[in-house]
């Protein structure tokens, strides 16, 4: 369900559909509740947005993967999520994008700039969907899931990771970018064919703890300001720094989750792709270790 056109328009699906994922596994309602959190706590309240950001032009950002449920339709009203290149291999997202769907029902394209441009960037089947082993057993954190490619995408760099551990990388104030097909609009649904892309400081685990009483610290990092933020459609993408000097950019998070999008105290939710707990913890699983063999960690 979550995997059909019309979520784009109606993000509160997601949600239902995460929360019956959740009750087939067996779980209770509210530690299916990620992707709950990150639809509207409040239905009347608008989703807001991309929002405050630009857009970009095409190969700014070659690592960059969009998920697609599969099917002839236009790939823009196909698009569901984001991700992106761990590895000519493997595809990074968020759990809440992908958990209970099988791999034959989405594709991913990676280095694409236009949705709608089908002749644009690398379009790959997944044969493998490995889900964080604490999140599929139902924790709120742990929003990170793997998708392995049926073929390698060759002659694309894929986004460098942080040292685990260091948090050198998400000083508050820092400024860090996030990119995505999300929602641009606070006031109705406007998901833009285009990439965009919004700059936005990094918040510290008090603020965030103290916005979401399910912030871990361990494996999460917030980020945004008022009217700068990921939206609806931004989730399983990228946000990441620059380093002077360095070629690439570091993807310090996966957008997660907020309350609304761009409010003001309300900044949006990401996994810390940093955090050694989160690396640490996905050999709890056979598959996770196998995930965390191909990526050499
Ligand atoms: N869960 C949303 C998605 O599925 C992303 C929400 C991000 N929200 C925010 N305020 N940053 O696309």
């Amino acid at each position: 369900m979550r995997l059909s056109p019309a979520h784009r328009t109606a993000p509160r699906r997601i949600a239902a559909a995460a929360i019956a994922a959740g009750a087939v596994l067996g779980l209770v309602g509210t530690s299916a509740g990620t992707a709950g959190a990150a639809t509207p706590a409040h239905p009347g309240r608008p989703d807001k947005p991309i929002i405050g950001g630009t857009e970009k032009p095409v190969g700014a950002y070659p690592f960059m993967a969009a998920l697609l449920a599969k099917g002839r339709g236009n790939p823009h009203d196909r698009q569901f999520c984001g991700g992106s290149l761990l590895e000519p291999g493997v595809v990074m997202t968020a759990a809440h994008c992908v958990v209970g769907e099988q791999p034959k029902q989405l594709e991913t394209v990676v280095g694409r700039t236009v949705l709608s441009k089908k002749n644009q960037g690398h379009v790959r089947n997944v044969t493998d969907i490995v889900v964080h082993p604490r999140y599929a057993r139902g924790q709120e954190a742990y929003d990170i899931a793997f998708l392995i490619l049926d073929k390698p995408v060759t002659g694309t760099a894929p986004v460098n990771l942080p040292t685990a551990g260091t948090d050198a990388l998400i000083r508050p104030g820092a400024k860090a970018t996030v990119i995505g097909w999300g929602n641009t609009d606070t006031e109705v649904p406007n998901y833009p064919d285009r990439i965009r892309a919004v700059d936005v400081p990094i918040v510290s685990h008090i603020e965030c703890k103290a916005s979401y009483p399910g912030y871990d610290k361990k494996v999460n990092v917030c980020a945004g300001v008022e009217g700068k933020d990921s939206c609806q459609g931004d989730s399983g993408g990228p946000m990441f720094r620059k380093l002077p000097g360095r070629r690439g950019v570091y993807q310090v998070g996966i957008v997660s989750y907020g309350d609304g999008c761009a409010a003001q105290g309300a900044p949006g939710v990401y996994t810390y792709t940093g955090s050694a707990k989160l690396w640490d913890t996905l050999g709890e699983s056979a598959q996770g270790r196998k995930v965390k063999r191909l990526l050499g960690r």
